[in-house]
């Protein structure tokens, strides 16, 4: 069984793809990780992530010790990751590892921008979870604050913008629901409420 949570930023989707994965004892990944480990390859060694050869490069060198760094969630590796996340030969240097990953029993969740649409397509599950702008913004804001990092409201809300805009007009495996996919809108949902409406798709899937 393949659970697909694609989504823009913050809208919910690492927490829920988490606590789904917990809860039916599947394997979970975090696809977002590979392409901020690539951003974060590039940015360790000065090169530019618009620098299309040496994201490619760095892609194919990925291996799993990559994705479990620290600092991938920082705000300057995110960036980085919409711009190489927008490379055709980046993405397709990923895309192996993330159906092998899929592929393992009893079962995964993977949460990501493609993953119903391009790297599980036959997947039992496909939801998409969004949120309005300001209220991902503002989770997203709280979380750096949390965490004790500096950073305006109004910064975070243009930087989600941005790479909502970058990630849905490349042409390579746009963000976008899969036709069969489900949405799932948290705006005025608390996690419980998400959690308890997708585990119940999920339940109604799988009997
Ligand atoms: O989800 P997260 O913010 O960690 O993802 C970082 C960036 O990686 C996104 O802005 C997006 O450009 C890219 N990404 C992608 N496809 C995925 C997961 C993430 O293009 N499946």
């Amino acid at each position: 069984m393949i659970v697909a949570i694609d989504g823009p930023s913050a809208a919910g989707k690492g927490t829920l793809s988490r606590r789904l994965a917990a809860t039916l004892g599947y394997h979970h990944l975090d696809t977002g990780l590979l392409y901020r480990a690539v951003g974060a390859r590039l940015l360790a060694t000065g090169a530019d992530p618009a620098d299309a050869e040496a994201a490619a490069a760095a892609a194919r060198k990925l291996g799993p010790a990559d994705i479990a760094r620290e600092g991938l969630r920082e705000e300057d590796v995110g960036r980085a990751a919409s711009v190489v996340a927008a490379n055709p030969a980046v993405r397709a240097a990923l895309v192996e590892f993330q159906r092998r990953f899929a592929a393992q029993p009893p079962g995964a969740v993977l949460d990501g921008r493609d993953i119903g649409t391009v790297i599980c397509p036959g997947a039992e599950v496909k939801l998409y979870v969004v949120a309005s702008a300001e209220v991902r913004a503002r989770r997203r804001h709280d979380e750096l604050r949390g965490r004790g990092e500096p950073a305006t409201y109004a910064a975070v809300f243009r930087d989600l913008q941005e790479r909502d805009a970058r990630d849905q007009a490349r042409g390579t495996a746009p963000a976008k629901p899969a036709e069969d996919a489900i949405v799932l809108d948290t705006t005025d949902l608390t996690a419980d409420e998400v959690f308890a409406q997708a585990i119940g798709i999920v339940r109604s899937r799988s009997s």
